[in-house]
């Protein structure tokens, strides 16, 4: 806590000393399309960080029209260096959420601090972004959000649960206090469906079809030719959703298209043309699938079948990493959350994990490994927060076009189907439900511009093969063995599969990191098609392997005064991450977590699992 509010401190401070600056500078750049904002949250603590907000149509159809802004931040060119040109960076999952301090932002900072020394800082690198998404009051169009609070969400939820005769089971963190079942999943669906329209009705709506991903790439490619002039190529490297940007500027703008990495990207066919409910119900089968079989292999009391990662991760840092993977879990596919109390039950996760491990991490929790996701799942927003998250993206760049008629065919069909989905996922949550941006059918509004039609495309020249990376064994991304199948039509694609996973963040000194360094530095291709993992050298310090309910916080802090991403490269990859996430946000936040538990006390619940867990916290806040 001392960290969280020195940290705050820190922010308040420089926040106010630059607005002040900035205000009378801004003046003098009024007709100019960038006008510099002050950075904020981790930002301000790097050093050279400009922050800035873009000008660009509303409607890119009509230019002339009313204008909103896309803020950005740059990192820029070395001012001794000859400048070259500008490398766009787009992080996604799980690096889109507002973790504390796995977000975007830091992840590009990492990034941004590696491409630079490796490029001798000839690059700007530039994150922008998107559309629908980012702080509402920097963006716009910008984030959708339909209620200011927690409690005025759980007033709507209430009243409507009453107009409709549905018995509200859920506390005041919209927390269900028992497991779900079929019926309940189907009051939730008409809840949910109620809650879009409600949104929608709201507040103006009218900039809602300006968001979308045609638009995000139109954004991008108007800041590359204010940075680099009208025509120039545009470099960009995304991840997740942001790969699919990448995708469609390889079609929308073929000859604009400069280097371009693809990293784990969707299939960009099923993202549009596909029924988003069945979309979700896939790539949680199979992340439950992956994360299922990791455990029982690794986590179980046999580990011999364990297909090891690097040496130096110890089985508690395996754990870590098992508990942030069913967070991040949760706060991907799951659309309701259910408390401490009922998830407890889950049997499913006790089974697959020997028990020993667990309690050698935690020996007052008595083995209660879904109490401790649940702690962590807690320092994460809730799946769609206060708004709509991604569901006006997602849902808008849907090319089906919505009718009242199959709308309401399809609620019904979904609503039938939720009986088979409920139980798909046990070891991520006793039972689940889609979140919102997985049940498009309801959502009414669909991108102005409608993105290009991929199943049509014969061939289209690209100067500079585009350079995808793939995982084989990454719960959230389902490699795609087709290359047709993400760029339809583009010849001498390169492609690179990882097989193993790992502590393999990407460095220099990574394989993979080593592929998309030298290919964004100078256009060079890899010469191998698979990396087995990460290299020899990529083994992280001892100290950060070996404890990792304490490294993380200390790591941070000497980050920040380094003012270096060191840690955030070292984790970048994907087990070390989510051991990150769930260890910062367990030992930073301990105190919102106690109170949080206190306030469940006082209302009488939950006396047989508070004491384990004030003990367990005690114990953190010491750390
Ligand atoms: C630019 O400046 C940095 C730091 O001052 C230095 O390390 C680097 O060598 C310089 N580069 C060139 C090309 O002079
Ligand atoms: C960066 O500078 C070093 C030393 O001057 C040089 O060896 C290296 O080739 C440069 N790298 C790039 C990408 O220009
Ligand atoms: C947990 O499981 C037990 C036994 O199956 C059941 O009686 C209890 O109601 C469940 N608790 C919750 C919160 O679902
Ligand atoms: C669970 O924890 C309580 C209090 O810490 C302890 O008394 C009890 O023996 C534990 N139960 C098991 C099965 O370890
Ligand atoms: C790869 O995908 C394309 C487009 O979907 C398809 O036409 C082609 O037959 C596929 N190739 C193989 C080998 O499956
Ligand atoms: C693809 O690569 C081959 C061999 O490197 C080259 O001859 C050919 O021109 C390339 N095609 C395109 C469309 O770039
Ligand atoms: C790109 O850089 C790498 C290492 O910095 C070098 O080995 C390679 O020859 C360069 N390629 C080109 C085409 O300049």
């Amino acid at each position: 806590m001392v960290f969280c509010s020195m940290a705050l401190g820190l922010v308040l401070l420089v926040f106010s000393l630059l607005s002040t600056a900035v205000r009378s500078s801004q003046e003098t750049e009024e007709r100019d399309k960038a006008h510099p904002v002050p950075c904020r949250g981790f930002l301000v603590l790097a050093p050279n960080i400009e922050c800035g907000q873009f000008d660009v149509p509303v409607d890119w159809a009509h230019p002339d029209g009313p204008h909103g802004q896309i803020r950005y931040v740059k990192y820029p060119a070395a001012t001794n260096a000859t400048r070259e040109g500008t490398i766009f960076i787009r992080p996604g999952f799980p690096f889109d959420k507002n973790f504390m301090t796995l977000n975007e932002e830091t992840w590009f900072l990492g990034m941004a601090a590696q491409l630079h020394s490796s490029t001798n800082g000839t690059y700007d690198l530039v994150f922008l972004d998107v559309r629908g998404r980012g702080g509402s009051d920097r963006t716009f169009p910008g984030a959708f959000t339909c209620f200011n609070s927690v409690a005025k969400k759980r007033a709507f939820y209430l009243e409507t649960s009453a107009e409709l005769g549905i018995e509200p089971v859920w506390d005041e963190g919209m927390n269900f206090q028992q497991d779900q079942t079929y019926e309940d999943a189907q009051n939730w669906l008409l809840l949910q469906s109620k809650m879009v329209e409600h949104c929608l009705k709201k507040q103006s709506t009218t900039s809602l079809k300006y968001v979308g991903t045609a638009a995000a790439v139109r954004d991008i490619i108007s800041f590359a030719d204010y940075l680099d002039g009208p025509g120039s190529k545009v470099n960009f490297w995304g991840v997740d959703f942001g790969a699919l940007i990448g995708n469609y500027l390889l079609y929308m703008f073929p000859e604009r298209a400069g280097r371009v990495v693809l990293q784990a990207p969707p299939d960009p066919v099923e993202y549009t043309h596909s029924d988003s409910y069945e979309v979700w119900l896939r790539a949680v089968r199979y992340a439950h699938q992956v994360v299922l079989s990791k455990a029982e292999n690794c986590m179980g009391r046999d580990k011999s079948s364990c297909p090891s990662v690097t040496e130096s991760t110890g089985s508690q840092a395996e754990l870590h990493g098992l508990l942030g993977t069913l967070a991040l879990a949760r706060s991907k596919f799951v659309g309701w959350q259910h408390d401490l109390e009922a998830d407890a039950n889950n049997t499913v996760l006790t089974s697959v994990v020997d028990p020993a491990l667990v309690e050698e991490l935690y020996p007052n929790l008595n083995n209660s490994l879904s109490a401790v996701v649940n702690l962590v799942q807690r320092m994460i927003d809730g799946a769609d927060e206060l708004g709509l998250g991604t569901m006006p993206i997602i849902c808008g760049d849907q090319a089906a076009a919505y009718s009242p008629e199959a709308a309401e065919k399809r609620n019904m069909e979904v609503a039938g189907e939720l009986k088979d989905a409920l139980h798909v996922a046990p070891l991520f949550s006793t039972s689940i439900f889609p979140p919102l941006s997985s049940l498009c059918h309801i959502w009414p509004i669909r991108a102005a511009e409608t993105l290009p039609d991929l199943r049509d495309v014969s061939s289209i020249e690209i100067s500079t093969p585009p350079l995808v990376l793939q995982f084989a064994q990454e719960p959230f991304y389902r490699p795609i063995s087709n290359l047709s199948v993400v760029l339809p039509g583009v010849k001498n694609v390169s492609a690179v599969m990882q097989v193993r996973t790992g502590a393999d963040g990407f460095t220099p000194q990574t394989c993979m990191g080593r592929i998309v360094f030298d290919y964004l530095v100078n256009g060079t291709l890899p010469t191998q098609s698979v990396c087995y993992g990460p290299d020899d050298t990529d083994i992280p310090p001892a100290h950060l392997a070996n404890k990792p309910s304490t490294a993380p916080t200390s790591f941070i802090l000497s980050w920040w005064r380094k003012a270096s991403s060191e840690i955030l490269l070292l984790t970048a990859g994907s087990e070390q991450t989510v051991w990150m996430v769930s260890a910062v946000a367990l030992a930073c936040c301990a105190a919102l977590v106690t109170k949080v538990l206190r306030n469940r006390r006082a209302r009488g619940g939950a006396v047989r699992l508070q004491e384990q867990y004030d003990s367990k916290l005690s114990a953190l806040k010491s750390d």
